[in-house]
């Protein structure tokens, strides 16, 4: 048997396998951007992944790319997340939440009126950045990015401690730690890139400069979670939301010393680009292996017998699987056995209710 459905230790968290949901945005949050009962089943019936990586959740009001996805912010939201951990425990299952801060990746319509937040204010590439609106008629619809203002010293500052309180407030709620989004060209994406940060100040020029805004936001996190609750995300090559740069090699490599070097709980590798058929894996294991020992989470584009090989020949500790999870909820059964597999429909990927959400039959 392989041994990506056998049991593995994440810093003290026993984990039933070595299978991890990906972090899916499934636009269902109501008032206030709180999360639903209805979440609480979504996640609870996909418990038997080793670890569920929550949908990406807003740090703050001020960042929305998809309308209606859930924040990490508010007294309510805590609470709605309570309901939610409580959930999964209950099936025996973990919890990291993906915190998320998307930048310039956003529109006033959706901002209170507000231009996004970015590293520079480069405003030439909008048409290339996703951002999703909940139409009259309850669909999504992709609506235009409006221009984003830079982030002045102060707005960097207050979001770092954002990030801090949301990671603290995951707790609170009784997730079993947090993951950084740093990948799919969202804020810290944003900052990472040669192209999209053209700083001047100490966040920006050098690679040690891109990489200042990540390494505070690690400090401020672990200042109140412990490392080993605290995951990242990262997506070096993707092309999503145009924040590839010639320098992305170089500036992984720093990227991976970082969160080497604060013993981080583990590091995810999104291949966005293996969705458009040019998986980067094994161009983003070269970059990384070198620099980082840790626990090393694979995902995209990847079957599952390609999953078991990659965790058997020692490529990756776990792997994480996406739009199979959004119509297996038992893909670890499944898997142990072979299939089969339910293809996902495109219905209910964004907002709605029941449909394409929590009617997925498990086996
Ligand atoms: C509906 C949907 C929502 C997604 N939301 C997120 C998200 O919130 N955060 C994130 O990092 N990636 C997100 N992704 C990317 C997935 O985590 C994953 O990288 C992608 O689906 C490729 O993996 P797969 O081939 O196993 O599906 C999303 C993908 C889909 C299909």
């Amino acid at each position: 048997m392989s041994r990506l459905n056998s049991p593995m230790d994440l810093h003290g968290l026993t984990l039933s396998n070595r299978i991890a949901m990906a972090p899916l945005t499934r636009c269902r949050a109501g008032q206030g951007d709180v999360p639903q009962a209805i979440s609480a089943l979504y996640y609870a019936q996909r418990a038997s992944a080793g670890l569920l990586i929550t949908e990406a959740t807003n740090v703050t009001p001020k960042s929305c790319a998809f309308e209606k996805a859930p924040g990490i912010y508010s007294e309510a939201q805590i609470a709605g997340w309570k309901v939610i951990a409580d959930a999964v425990h209950k099936e025996g299952g973990h919890l990291f939440m993906q915190l998320w801060h998307c930048g310039r990746v956003g529109s006033e319509a959706i901002l209170n009126g507000e231009p996004p937040l970015s590293p520079s204010g480069i405003n030439d590439d909008l048409e290339k950045l996703l951002v999703y609106g909940l139409m009259a008629n309850g669909r999504y619809a992709q609506i235009a990015a409006t221009p984003s203002r830079a982030m002045t010293t102060a707005d960097i500052e207050e979001t770092i401690a954002d990030y801090a309180t949301g990671a603290a407030n995951a707790i609170k709620a009784g997730c079993d730690g947090v993951e950084i989004h740093a990948a799919n060209g969202y804020l810290i994406a944003q900052f990472l890139s040669a192209r999209i940060n053209q700083r001047t100040d100490k966040y920006g020029g050098s690679v040690q400069g891109r990489v200042q805004f990540l390494k505070e936001v690690i400090e401020a996190i672990l200042a109140k979670v412990d490392k080993s609750k605290v995951g990242i995300r990262l997506s070096p090559f993707a092309g999503y939301n145009n924040a590839t740069d010639a320098e992305s090699e170089e500036t992984f490599i720093a990227v991976a010393k970082l969160v080497q070097s604060y013993g981080l709980a583990y590091m995810h590798l999104g291949d966005t680009n293996a969705w458009a058929g040019s998986p980067d894996m094994p161009r983003m294991l070269k970059v990384v292996k070198p620099h980082y020992t840790g626990c090393l989470i694979g995902n995209g584009g990847i079957a599952p017998d390609q999953a078991q090989q990659m965790v058997d020949n020692g490529d990756l500790d776990m792997v994480a699987f996406g739009r199979m999870f959004i119509s297996n909820p038992d893909l670890p059964a499944r898997i142990q056995q072979g299939g089969p597999y339910a293809e996902a429909r495109y219905v209910g990927w964004y907002g709605g209710s029941e449909e394409g959400y929590t009617d997925y039959p498990a086996l």
